[in-house]
């Protein structure tokens, strides 16, 4: 494994001025900081373009360039084939909710879609609310014993009336990397699609939806360095086929604007541009000459050094404590992990633990982090659940040390409450 971090970090840290606030942000899968140059453009676009879309003035065509650009970037960020396949939505939440709804009239009593236990409940509660409708909702399990999503399990699973399989990139609790590619041709080979949640994977590396051949793919900006935004990527034909969500003249053939009603939110996406823009610029700094594309690529390639020095400073410190259970592998090996680490403490209630945290600006966080379906399956909810701490690439080895030495401290007693029964 490489020991030096190819980033330069003064750089990176001067991009996100919420950085500079005296905290350690280790709740980045709660929520991201954001880029100096994503603000920029919000302020941009409601200083300069605040105006509707569709008019015939020059300010009026300046906001749709300004809507425009920020697909044109999206497209860039996940390698989609052209921008009218990036929906903007306010959430991932929303925008899954929105797919399930839009997907409606494809389904008829008796279909049947998959999902799995170690999912956020994002993707999976909008596909449990078609059961109205009479569609059959199945459950991929986790092996409990590798914590991965086999697909045996998927294929006995499966039949002729399997429409959807809905899966996570990455288990905001496991942090380990499914093999997207490999379940999308299982998937497609038995005629179904699929619908990824990346909202835990966006942050880390390079999203290619093309090389993935993913149906759906849906993130939210807010945890990969924008503002509360989100986006999904579909496959255009897909898109053409899905029911209007706008009013009844936005035709089959209105793609994106007919699963956007209300139009997006102008700033909000434009702030995509920013987020393209520093990318561009790391993958630069690491000697890519090519395509914003190709600097995209670069720009993650050395982000994923810096989080594996990270992912590997933290899983030592705890696989090195005998009183600490990781929840997930407790090695990243092949690169298979993102810093999303959670774990548990025996006899330690993961509030206290947490709370203790708050009073040394480290920020993190416990519980289930809405994955409650795996925190159940995994028997994981008593005790305050998890504790979780989530990195990026901005994240340095010495915060880890302040954070390692801090909960030694704690929990040798020095932050005076009490081992819960
Ligand atoms: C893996 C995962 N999926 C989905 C979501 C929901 O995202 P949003 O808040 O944009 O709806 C989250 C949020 O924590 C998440 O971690």
């Amino acid at each position: 494994m490489t020991t030096t971090s190819p980033l330069d970090l003064d750089y990176v840290r001067s991009q996100f001025p919420g950085l500079s606030r005296g905290w350690t942000y280790f709740d980045n899968a709660g929520g991201s900081q954001i880029l100096k140059g994503a603000l920029e453009r919000i302020n941009t676009f409601l200083i300069e373009k605040n105006v509707q879309i569709g008019g015939s003035y020059e300010v009026s065509q300046s906001a749709a360039s300004a809507l425009h650009e920020a697909r044109t970037a999206a497209m860039h960020l996940v390698n989609a084939s052209r921008p009218e396949e990036i929906v903007f939505g306010s959430s991932t939440t929303a925008l899954l909710q929105n797919l399930a709804r839009a997907m409606q009239s494809q389904l008829s009593v008796g279909d049947e879609i998959i999902v799995t236990v170690s999912d956020h409940e994002s993707n999976i509660g909008p596909w449990d609310r078609l059961r109205e409708g009479g569609v059959t909702l199945k459950f991929w399990l986790l092996n409990k014993e590798s914590l991965t999503l086999d697909l045996a399990d998927l294929a006995s699973l499966m039949s002729e009336r399997t429409k959807l399989v809905c899966v996570t990139h990455v288990s905001n609790i496991l942090g380990s990397i499914n093999p997207v590619r490999e379940i999308a041709d299982f998937v497609h080979a038995r005629g179904a699609k699929i619908c990824v949640d990346a909202v835990a994977y966006a942050p880390h590396r390079a999203v290619d939806v093309q090389a993935f051949n993913v149906d759906y793919y849906v993130f939210s900006l807010y945890k990969t360095y924008g503002p509360h935004y989100a986006l999904m990527y579909g496959k255009y034909d897909l898109l053409l086929e899905l029911d209007t969500l706008y009013h009844y003249f936005y035709g089959k053939d209105k793609v994106p604007g007919k699963l956007e009603p209300g139009n997006p939110n102008y700033e909000l996406a434009y702030s995509t541009c920013g987020i393209v823009d520093y990318l561009t610029a790391l993958g630069e700094q690491a000697g890519e000459t090519g395509t914003v594309r190709r600097k995209i690529e670069a720009a993650f390639a050395a982000i994923t050094v810096q989080e594996n020095l990270l992912t590997e400073r933290l899983l030592s410190y705890l696989r090195s404590r005998n009183d600490c259970r990781i929840v997930g592998q407790s090695a990243n090996h092949e690169e298979s992990r993102v810093p999303t680490i959670a774990f548990r403490f025996d006899g330690r209630e993961a509030r206290e633990l947490c709370k203790a945290m708050d009073g040394e600006n480290i920020a993190m966080r416990f519980g289930d982090f809405h994955s409650r379906r795996l925190a159940e399956y995994l028997e994981l909810i008593d005790h305050g659940g998890m504790l979780r701490v989530s990195m990026v690439h901005y994240n340095t080895l010495e915060e880890i040390d302040r954070f390692t030495a801090a909960l030694d401290r704690i929990l040798s007693g020095g932050a005076g409450f009490a081992k819960a029964s």
